[in-house]
This record gives structure tokens, C-alpha cells and sequence, in this order.
């Protein structure tokens, strides 16, 4: 049938997906590059985030994860305070809006109820609107003032990858270019460090084995694992859990490794995996702590870090790439590591059980 065709020889949308993330970078790059090597975004959009005191960013699942990161691309690209909210959660608990604030929606379905439901709000009191989606004339799309395309190609696997990867190279390029309108000087070349992140993808997907072999040695029979990181990973342990839970199955949660001990440290047992995230020099000490203390209650440790921070013993080491970005690339292991491990334990990795690939009931 057709989707087969899709597939070509891959054997699941997921996998094929994963491969595609160092194409989908330099995708953006060209979409989003001005001949002279410069971002260039819609004029309309970088008015939008210049003359907005204070950005909102609602989104849901994975999307609300990219999110996350691009809370910090902004405020330390840009300069400019940005909140993220869970979407459905949002109308219930709004918090007290600035003078001029600008909603972000990040969907890559562009259809889900949950946002939809902000929108609509905020439209009728007369908020501006920005959706960053891989579906451009979907409903979020239509309904927001300004729509920023992801460009990740249609993404078919119900667990999120590409499209995520993809969401926070445009958060990426939105903060240079919002950074670029207010005068700030950057102190890094964004396109060319995209392209390394590109790079560094191809040299994770080349490394399959590897991944799998992590797999089958830390997930095959575990009921539970654990993702610690701190700044920046500890964003990219909550997308790692998620990844592992939709497809394996495996109860998985992502904490800031300072919060572990604080509760669910109770739930170490002999040989519970957990993985820890280490690409960020100025915490790389702190988290490999973490990483005695759990260890010291039975778990089964499996660090991965960043070349030039790597100890002897790191289970796998992920390229260089700048500290802005180190998600896009820390990701592609974990969603390896959780699409291995899923096929070990018999899942369906295309069509996890009661999930949908785009909600649009509330
Ligand atoms: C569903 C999907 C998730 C996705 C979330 C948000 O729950 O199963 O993978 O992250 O919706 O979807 P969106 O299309 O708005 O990014």
C-alpha cells in the first residue's frame, strides 16, 4: 500500500524519520538564509516579537518540550522574557499578562484542540499571534496572525522527531533575527553552528549499533527508567522520557538532577536504569554526583555526554556542537535509545496504543 511506498526501506516511519533530522536542519538553513548568509524571517514576524514586551509560548506533548528550549534561545538570544505553558492548562491558570504580549503557538499538526482553545481566547481580547507548525494552512495556522513553517516534511510516526528538532531550529532562527532587529550583537555565527548540529545528527544516526546495544543492555526488561540533566538537559530528559514512554511502554520520567533525591530517589531499585545527560560544562560536575548518588542505591547508571566533557566509562559521547544547541543534537540518541527499545519489547513503534497523531478533541 502507499504507506509502504512512503517508507521505501525503511521498516517504520519512525526510524525513517529520525535519519531525515540532518536534512530537515539544512532544509531550514536554505529556507530561512538570506543570500548573504544572514537570517532572514517575514518582516510582519520580526515586528512582532521587536514591540512585544513578554512572549507566551502554548503548546502541548513534544511540541511543549520544544518549547522549553526555545524559552531559552530567546531570552538569552533575544534578550526578551518568554513563558511556556502547557496548553490545556492554560485559560485555567493565565497568568498575569505584560502590556503588549505576543502568543506563540508550536504545533506541528497545527490542529490541536488544546491550543486552538487559547487561540481563539486571546484573538478575541485582541492579542497578536505567531504558529510555528509543519502545516501551514492548518487551523492554527489560519487563525494566527503570522505562521512560521518547520519545513520537517509530513511526519507520520505518532511519536514526535523530526518535527521537534525541527521546531527548535526555527525558535533558534526567530531569536537571531529578533536579536538582529534590537541591535544585539551575537557572539555566534547561528547558521554556521546550525550546520554543525546538521553534522553532529549524521554522525548520531550513524551510530545505530551502538544505540541499539544501549537499548537491549539498559531497557529490555526494566519496568521503569529515569532521565536526569540539568540546564539545558534537564529539557531534553523530559523529551527522552516521553519518547521512551509512547513507544515502549517503559513508566519513564525526566527530573532536573538536583530533584531526584527529592522524592523519587525512593523508587531506585537494584539495576533501575538511569540515564544522565551531560553536555553542559558548567554543571557536568554536579550531574555526574547525581549520577554517584543513585548509583550508590543500586541503579544502573548510563551517562551520555558531550565531547571535550566525556569521562572514561560514559556510555556514549554525542559530537560538539555550541551550547545553544546542544538539544537538537542530544535528542537523536534518546529517540534511538527509546525506538530500540520499543522493538525489543514487540511494540508497535508507528502506532503506540492509545495514542493519536494529532488530538483534536480537548
Ligand atoms: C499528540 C501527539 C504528540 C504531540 C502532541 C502535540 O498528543 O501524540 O506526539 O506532541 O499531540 O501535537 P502538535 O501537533 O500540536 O505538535
Amino acid at each position: 500500500d502507499a504507506s509502504d511506498i512512503e517508507k521505501g526501506t525503511y521498516p517504520h516511519f519512525m526510524l525513517k524519520e529520525i535519519d531525515e533530522q540532518p536534512f530537515v536542519i539544512r532544509n531550514i538553513i536554505q529556507k530561512y538564509q538570506n543570500k548573504d548568509g544572514t537570517v532572514r524571517l517575514d518582516e510582519d514576524i520580526r515586528n512582532a516579537m521587536k514591540s512585544s514586551d513578554r512572549i507566551y509560548i502554548i503548546a502541548a506533548g513534544t511540541s511543549y518540550h520544544a518549547g522549553l528550549v526555545g524559552k531559552q534561545l530567546i531570552e538569552k538570544i533575544a534578550q526578551r522574557p518568554v513563558e511556556v505553558h502547557i496548553a490545556s492548562e492554560f485559560l485555567y491558570n493565565m497568568p498575569l499578562l505584560s502590556e503588549n504580549p505576543l502568543f506563540i503557538f508550536i504545533s506541528q499538526s497545527g490542529e490541536t484542540a488544546d491550543l486552538r482553545g487559547v487561540l481563539v481566547d486571546v484573538k478575541e481580547k485582541g492579542y497578536k499571534a505567531l504558529t510555528i507548525t509543519n502545516v501551514p494552512g492548518s487551523t492554527l495556522s489560519r487563525e494566527a496572525d503570522f505562521t512560521l513553517h518547520t519545513y520537517a516534511g509530513p511526519e507520520i510516526a505518532v511519536a514526535s522527531t523530526k518535527a521537534y528538532t525541527a521546531q527548535m531550529a526555527v525558535l533558534t532562527l526567530l531569536a537571531v533575527d529578533t536579536a538582529n532587529a534590537k541591535g544585539i550583537k551575537l557572539d555566534f555565527d547561528p547558521i554556521q553552528e546550525l550546520g554543525i548540529v546538521a553534522s553532529a545528527m549524521e554522525t548520531l544516526c550513524d551510530q545505530k549499533e551502538r544505540l541499539e546495544q544501549i537499548a537491549r543492555d539498559y531497557l529490555a526488561v526494566t519496568r521503569n527508567c529515569f532521565f536526569i540533566g540539568r540546564a539545558a538537559d534537564y529539557f531534553v530528559c523530559l523529551e527522552g522520557a516521553l519518547k521512551l514512554k509512547e513507544i515502549s511502554y517503559i513508566q519513564a520520567e525526566g527530573f532536573a538532577g538536583g530533584e531526584l533525591k527529592h522524592g523519587t530517589i525512593a523508587l531506585i531499585e537494584d539495576g533501575t536504569p538511569v540515564i544522565a545527560i551531560a553536555t553542559q560544562e558548567h554543571v557536568n560536575l554536579s550531574i555526574r554526583g547525581n549520577v554517584k548518588e543513585v548509583a550508590a542505591r543500586g541503579a544502573n547508571p548510563c551517562i551520555i555526554s558531550m565531547e571535550g566533557l566525556e569521562h572514561d566509562g560514559d556510555a556514549f559521547v554525542i559530537p560538539k556542537v555550541h551550547e545553544h544547541l546542544t538539544s537538537l543534537a542530544t535528542v537523536i540518541p534518546l529517540q534511538l535509545i527509546s525506538y530500540y527499545a520499543a522493538l525489543h519489547r514487540d511494540c508497535d513503534v508507528d502506532k503506540p496504543r492509545n495514542l493519536a497523531k494529532s488530538v483534536t478533541v480537548e
